[in-house]
């Protein structure tokens, strides 16, 4: 199967090259697409050095920091269009272990349409993850399922692998979740369109170089639209009762 992982990047210089070579020598048969939203630190330009030493290593340039959903359409979008099979979601820090991906391409190939590097189920691990990010990481997958009632252990997990025909299933036009709260989207439409789900363990680490983007306002936003899907949800399925 003809793979394309996509790694968004935004101040990654120093850890772009390690993800990298680890993902070359892990799966050697899958291409990379590095999407920069034109990182200060020099990253894109990094990129487009790889990229010509290594025709394997494909770049997109995004003119503004637009998010790490909106990173991804863009990345899914070019991978559709040059009809990559499957389409990988890995983070440039290496919090997403290369050398576990043959696990969910695998995973992919037993027939599952989404494949879910998962820390929530038996065997799922986080390393040197701090409290806080524990605490926030665990209370929103439970937020989630309380309010949206999925099925999902970790939904918002970033290490994915989805069958193209897949995301061509998701309306990917109308999604308008531009930060972190679109791994929730995708997951969340993959399951209510009952795409094939597996969640396969992995050991989340966390980074050793450079900082995380996540913030407050991707907190804020991520809980106002699972909330805003919740309720929604809640109402349409009031109205189906009524109709009865
Ligand atoms: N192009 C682009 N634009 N890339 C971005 C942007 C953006 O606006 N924001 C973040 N990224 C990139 C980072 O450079 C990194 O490669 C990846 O997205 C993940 O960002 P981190 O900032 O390292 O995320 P995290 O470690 O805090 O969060 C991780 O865990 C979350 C939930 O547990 C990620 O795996 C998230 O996807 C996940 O939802
Ligand atoms: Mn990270």
């Amino acid at each position: 199967m003809r793979v394309l992982t996509v790694i968004p990047t935004y101040n990654e210089k120093d850890n772009l090259p390690v993800v990298v070579s680890r993902l070359r020598a892990a799966v050697p048969d899958s291409d990379i697409l590095v999407v920069d939203d034109s990182s200060p630190d020099g990253t894109g330009e990094l990129a487009d050095s790889m990229a010509a030493e290594d025709s394997a290593i494909h770049v997109l340039h995004r003119k503004v920091k637009d998010g790490l959903g909106g990173a991804y359409l863009a990345g899914f979008d070019w991978g559709l269009t040059n009809n990559y099979e499957v389409l990988v979601e890995m983070d440039a820090d290496c919090s997403h272990q290369p050398e576990q991906l043959p696990l969910l391409i695998e995973a992919i190939e037993n027939g599952a349409e989404l494949a879910i590097g998962s820390r929530y189920v038996p065997g799922g691990k986080t390393k040197n993850w701090p409290a806080h990010r524990q605490i926030l990481s665990r209370g929103a997958n439970l937020y989630t399922r309380l309010i949206l009632g999925t099925k999902i252990k970790d939904i918002t997990a970033g290490y994915r692998a989805y069958r193209r025909e897949a995301l061509q299933k998701l309306n990917l036009d109308g999604i308008d979740s531009k930060g972190y709260v679109f791994q929730v989207d995708l997951a969340w439409r993959s399951e209510q369109a009952g795409l094939k789900i597996t969640e396969v363990p992995i050991t989340f680490v966390e980074r050793e170089i450079g900082d995380s983007k996540m913030d407050g306002n991707i907190i804020l936003d991520s809980m106002t639209k699972v909330t805003r899907w919740g309720l929604t949800g809640r109402a349409n399925n009031l109205r189906a009762k009524f109709k009865k």
